[in-house]
């Protein structure tokens, strides 16, 4: 998986001598750049259903966080070749690797805070998967970890719009400048600039 029986790839050796399993770490790349690509076409419809005049107003927390998960999934792309890693060839696969399948639409597809319960766990979620890459790579891999912690950082800050709009948590939120600013993750995701 990590290629290196081909090539003699200095970085990803250095890697190896400084204690990182390679091939672990392109795997959990792997499964979080689909639990973000995945996220992002859930949060797509689950937008789509945030109706009337209460849903107007989650409607552009939930677009901030939608195209922050794309910009997330973009930040993986580049890392993950360099590692000597790929996406799997087919999209269906790569979608079921994500065990996303909790973030269809509720029941009631209208039911606004059934709707925000599911974005609250999907950015959750996304706080455990990219802590793990952090603690895979601290002091051992900068590049990765660099990516890691500024896309965690910008998970922390949906969680925390999402506890707020549900039960009143202040977030300390101030508003995106416009939906994709992505503050941390927008240098590791260039070309979804505009
Ligand atoms: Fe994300
Ligand atoms: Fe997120």
């Amino acid at each position: 998986m990590s290629g290196t029986e081909k090539f003699n790839v200095v970085g990803v050796n250095i890697l190896g001598q400084n204690g990182i399993d390679v091939d672990e770490l392109v795997g959990a790349l792997v499964h979080n750049a689909s639990v973000e690509f995945t996220a992002y076409y859930y949060f797509t419809s689950l937008r789509t259903h945030c109706t009337g005049m209460e849903g107007e107003g989650v409607k552009g927390i939930i677009e901030d966080a939608r195209l922050e998960d794309l910009s997330h999934f973009e930040s993986c792309i580049e890392r993950i070749h360099q590692l000597g890693g790929s996406l799997p060839a087919d999209a269906s696969d790569f979608v079921k690797m994500s065990g996303c399948e909790f973030l269809q639409l509720p029941p009631d597809p209208t039911d606004l805070r059934a709707i925000l319960e599911k974005c609250l766990k999907a950015e959750q979620g996304a706080i455990v998967n990219w802590d793990k890459v952090c603690r895979m790579t601290h002091g051992k891999d900068p590049t990765t970890y660099d990516i890691a912690k500024d896309i965690l950082a910008e998970e922390i800050e949906h969680e925390s719009w999402f506890l707020e709009l549900l039960y009143g948590r202040p977030s300390g939120h101030m508003r995106r400048r416009y939906s994709g600013e992505r503050p941390h993750t927008r240098k590791h995701s260039r070309a979804l600039d505009m």
